[in-house]
């Protein structure tokens, strides 16, 4: 190879390390975006498939399993995948305010690109059921936050009254331009494999990304850039499983406060997917969710949030289904640090507390 092909190579836009300005860019012909689109970006996309042995290993029959770790995205979590082709095509259309029911990440993730953006948002929350790393990034980012005496289904309810009536933008995954920025993360997927997993393990609250992920399953496929489609594998918390369960759930409750939902808005496509793929839905504890977070922590190093550790709790729980041979991901949708009262509450770890500041004491609880 020349010296300039070399070169050439290095700072490609296929050189994620070097030349990355966030996945409109890297993705833009997969995309609705025009030369006219401002692109609001933080530089999201690109996030490490990284190979989990501590999974394989439970499951065995030379499996291979990997976590899609999007809590590495700029404001932690897949959101932001969404959120820039959503504020983006907002900012296009002249829009001055965006609006989102939130769970904690999408107010997040909505929060920082406005703002990014220059543009306003208003942010409905669950009152005392969102993680204190998502309200502190939203109220840092600059939204206006509206705390409510409801759960996230009455919030939606809310934001989508309240964008049909006046002139402010409806953020969340009923946004057609949320799903088409998320289903980049399966393009990245099949580059880093050379082709689509066997398996996609997916938690599940409103139901937008595992229908995103699909999307950008069969348009690569199509487009034959990968060899085969995965079957989609979704998963929900037990105390909050309408898709499982069949029916809406009106009081959902579960530790996994990002998919804390009881009636999917993205139903119908999820559905679509799961039959099209052969794929399944089914439910895990809060106790195997907080198991698989666990194992993730201490035998991976990998902290993400107990809404993401539902996709490898589900795997685990359905492993003797799993194919000999076959190669699955996981996704992990969102940062361990944005609940850290969850980290804090649900650890093996030994910690001591008020100890002396005197080496003797210290060297005695260390154990020497
Ligand atoms: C961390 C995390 N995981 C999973 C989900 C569920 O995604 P979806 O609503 O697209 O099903 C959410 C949604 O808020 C989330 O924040």
């Amino acid at each position: 190879m020349t010296f300039s092909k070399k070169l050439k190579q290095l700072f490609s836009s296929s050189n994620k390390k070097n030349n990355w300005n966030g996945l409109i860019e890297a993705y833009r012909p997969w995309l609705p975006v025009t030369k006219k689109t401002p692109i609001i970006t933080l530089q999201e996309g690109a996030t490490p498939l990284i190979e989990v042995k501590s999974i394989s290993d439970r499951i065995g029959k030379n499996v291979r399993v990997y976590v899609k770790y999007d809590g590495l995205n700029p404001t932690g979590s897949f959101k932001d995948r969404g959120m820039t082709m959503a504020i983006s095509k907002a900012k296009e259309s002249g829009c001055e305010a965006v609006i989102c029911a939130s769970t904690g990440n999408t107010s997040a993730s909505a929060a920082a690109y406005a703002s990014k953006g220059g543009i306003k948002a208003f942010v409905i929350i669950p009152d005392g059921y969102v993680a204190q790393g998502k309200l502190a990034q939203a109220l840092v980012y600059g939204a206006e936050v509206l705390a409510i005496k409801g759960n996230f289904d009455n919030a939606l309810d809310i934001v989508r009254q309240l964008s049909n009536k006046y002139p402010i933008t409806l953020v969340n995954s009923v946004n057609p331009y949320r799903l088409q920025g998320q289903k980049t993360a399966a393009f990245e997927i099949i580059e880093n494999l050379g082709n689509a997993p066997d398996w996609l393990c997916i938690p599940m609250g409103n139901a937008g990304n595992i229908s995103a992920y699909w999307m950008g399953f069969e348009e690569y496929f199509n487009a034959k850039k990968s060899q085969k489609l995965p079957k989609m594998m979704g998963f929900q918390a037990s105390g909050s499983a309408p898709l499982v369960q069949g029916k809406k759930i009106e009081n959902p409750e579960t530790i996994a406060t990002a998919i804390r939902i009881g009636n999917p808005v993205n139903k119908e496509k999820a559905l679509l997917a799961k039959e099209a793929s052969k794929g399944n839905f089914s439910s895990v504890t809060d106790l195997e969710i907080i198991n698989a977070y666990k194992i993730l922590g201490k035998e991976e190093g990998i902290f993400c949030e107990p809404a993401s550790a539902a996709s490898v709790a589900g795997l685990l729980k359905v492993k003797n289904k799993v194919p000999r041979d076959s190669t699955i991901v996981c996704v992990l949708t969102g940062n361990g640090l944005k609940d850290p009262n969850c980290a804090i509450e649900n650890n093996d770890s030994v910690f001591h507390t008020g100890v002396e500041a005197e080496i003797e004491t210290i060297r005695k609880k260390m154990g020497f």
